[in-house]
């Protein structure tokens, strides 16, 4: 593997310095993405709120900050990411309004209905089994609580160099909405930035009839 692809591996799971110095690029190369997206949903103040992939922890700063009496968890599989993530939000940890944790998306730590809002930047494209994991998003979500998603890559088009390099799994909108349909979420709404790259979609957990 050349050594640009081998650094570029650290998107999926950041690892040793090299994980280190991609956490930092990514936590400022995705933050624009990530601003447009949350422009799109309203997040009460109190919310608590899981970032699911939180790689190097911006996220969970821009939320802490959209929900000021909220508490925000992180989850991510890598442990450089866990540590960059905590570093990140140090302050926001020790005043116990977020926490960051090791653990994949496909089992989540947390009891059913734990959560208003869960989140997923930048992150989909590496998950192994979408519908499963989607259902796991849904397990842990309140009723009538919300799923975003935010991705820089909203078509293969145009991308083939990153889905070569990253081994990525790119996903339309008509894809997200399917899988969504399927892993038991409504309201499915997506939105794309004018510079056709950018794709962001909510869906609500379905209440109780
Ligand atoms: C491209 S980075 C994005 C990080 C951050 N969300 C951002 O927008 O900058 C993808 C992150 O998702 C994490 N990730 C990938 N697959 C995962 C999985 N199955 N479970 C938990 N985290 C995962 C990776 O470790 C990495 O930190």
């Amino acid at each position: 593997m050349s050594v640009l692809k081998s650094f570029f591996q650290n998107t999926r799971k950041p690892q040793g310095i090299g994980g280190k110095l991609m956490l930092s690029r990514m936590n400022a190369r995705h933050n624009a993405n990530a601003r447009w997206g949350l422009a799109h949903i309203e997040i009460p103040p109190a919310a608590r709120i899981l970032d699911i992939g939180c790689g190097g922890g911006q996220n969970i700063s821009n939320l802490l900050d959209r929900a000021p009496q909220g508490i925000v968890y992180g989850v991510d599989y890598s442990p450089v990411s866990v540590e960059k993530s905590k570093r990140k939000n140090k302050k926001a940890i020790l005043q116990g309004r977020a926490k960051v944790t090791q653990a994949s998306v496909s089992s989540l730590p947390f009891e059913d209905g734990e959560f208003d809002l869960a989140t997923a930047f930048e992150t989909i494209y590496f998950w192994p089994d979408l519908l499963h994991d989607f259902m796991e998003v849904g397990r842990v979500l309140k009723e009538n609580g919300l799923f975003f998603i935010c991705n820089e890559i909203a078509r293969p088009e145009g991308a083939e160099k990153w889905i070569e390099m990253l081994n990525l799994s790119v996903y339309t909108k008509e894809d997200l909405s399917r899988v969504l349909l399927e892993a038991g979420f409504c309201g499915i709404s997506c939105h794309e930035h004018p510079n056709g790259k950018w794709l962001c979609v909510t869906a609500q957990k379905a209440g109780r009839t």
